[in-house]
């Protein structure tokens, strides 16, 4: 897709970049709520299925409002980038009914039985049981390190004949570690391994992968993207266009988890405010990590963007700024943990990130509250950890709330 070259910044073009290119001239992008769509004649049906006319057929298959919200999300990921040819960056986005549905077309398109799948272990839980518990049955093995020394790297890539992918989630949970995209990226160009890009934390306005040479992006636009919390949703977004729309297509029809029309158009809804979100969600939280660092009940906060952070340097190179999500550990373990989540009176108690609330969860008591202690601790998950995703009301309400509720 062309971006359209009036749009200096990428704000811009997510409010404008869906145009108005419909039949009634409608403002906002129309809602094509039909499961399937009409042939004129024996004919044209045949010339449809063969690809010889363009046009719809069924909405598993494709459907114009999500088409037109893949194109625009495509949009933002190649924003200001060129291709290897010097011209803008082409790129195809396939829209999924969840952040989960699109990272399993992404590793069922690319893998296969006898195939090595490379990651780190800050994962999603989603992606780190589809990885590691789901793959292995059909003969895909899993390998896991912390992908940050790229001479170990080297050596597992040589040692490794079958690994055909690396995963990377860029933040991640809980510590807000980041992966240097740009040197994993040399590593395994050169040795013809595909690299795939977690970019849900970030959203392109803070990150954009395919800078670096990533092959895939994808998101669980249920978050920042959408950024309402109105809709589950996911996104696959790959480099190579005849790829995308052989084995990524099919692999996409086949498992089904398509987009519905409604939760395409409230995504391009979200998107129009993306650049605003961003900016005021990194100024909130940029703030509260610094209330946090200096609070007598808190031990350790994670957050990106703090300047004492292991990888502040790597946010500064790869991200435009650290994003909203960030966890800290309060002093009194589990106890502490679930006393100030009762208390909280403006931040709202919820799992998930990147709503313009700000939503916070204790882990141990609530998401990882099923796996053994040590396990969990094991995970980076202890006692007294608190995730939050930082919201755009005002700071000091925000920060008001987290300070009564961690008063002795
Ligand atoms: C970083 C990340 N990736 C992927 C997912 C999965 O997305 P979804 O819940 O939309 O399937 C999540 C969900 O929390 C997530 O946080």
């Amino acid at each position: 897709m062309e971006i359209n070259p009036e749009f200096g910044s990428m704000s811009s073009y997510a409010i404008h970049g869906l145009g108005h290119e419909n039949a009634e001239h409608a403002h906002l992008l129309p809602i094509f709520s039909s499961s399937t769509f009409t042939f004129d004649s024996a004919q044209q049906g045949m010339d449809r299925f063969s690809g010889k006319e363009p046009g719809y057929m069924y909405s598993r298959f494709a459907n114009p409002t999500v088409r037109a919200a893949e194109k625009l999300v495509a949009g933002l990921e190649a924003f200001g980038l060129k291709g290897a040819d010097g011209k803008p960056l082409e790129l195809r986005a396939l829209l999924h009914a969840s952040g989960q549905s699109a990272m399993a077309t992404m590793m069922l398109a690319n893998l296969s039985a006898g195939d090595v799948v490379l990651s780190h272990p800050s994962l999603y839980g989603g992606t780190y049981e589809f990885i590691y518990g789901m793959l292995p049955r059909f003969g895909i093995h899993a390998l896991l390190d912390d992908l940050k020394d790229m001479d170990r790297l080297s050596m597992l890539l040589e040692k490794t004949p079958g690994l055909k992918l690396i995963h990377i989630e860029t933040p991640a949970n809980p510590t807000m570690g980041c992966i240097d995209l740009e040197a994993v990226c040399a590593v395994a160009g050169s040795r013809g391994v595909k690299v795939t890009v977690d970019n849900t934390f970030a959203t392109p306005y803070l990150q954009q992968p395919f800078r670096y040479g990533v092959d895939f992006v994808f998101h669980s636009t249920t978050k920042f993207l959408n950024g309402h919390g109105t809709s589950i949703g996911g996104v696959l977004i790959g480099r190579d266009i005849a790829f995308m729309n052989t084995r990524g297509y099919d692999t996409y029809k086949l498992l089904g988890g398509t987009s519905s029309p409604f939760d395409a158009f409230l995504l391009t809804q979200g998107i129009k405010t993306l650049g605003l979100r961003m900016d005021r969600h990194c100024d909130n939280a940029e703030r509260v990590a610094e209330f946090l660092t200096g609070h007598p009940a808190v031990s350790k906060v994670h957050y990106n963007g703090l300047k004492d952070h292991a990888d502040a340097a790597l946010t500064a190179r790869q991200m435009r700024r650290a994003g909203a999500v960030m966890a800290f550990e309060l002093k009194g373990g589990m106890k502490a943990g679930m006393r100030f989540i009762d208390r909280l009176r403006v931040c709202t108690r919820a799992v998930s990130v990147g709503t313009i609330d700000t939503l916070i969860s204790h882990p141990a008591s609530m998401s990882h509250s099923g796996m053994a202690p040590a396990d969990r601790i094991k995970a980076g998950v202890t006692d007294g950890l608190i995730r939050m995703s930082v919201g755009l009301e005002a700071l000091d309400d925000i920060i008001g709330d987290l300070g009564q509720a961690m008063k002795d």
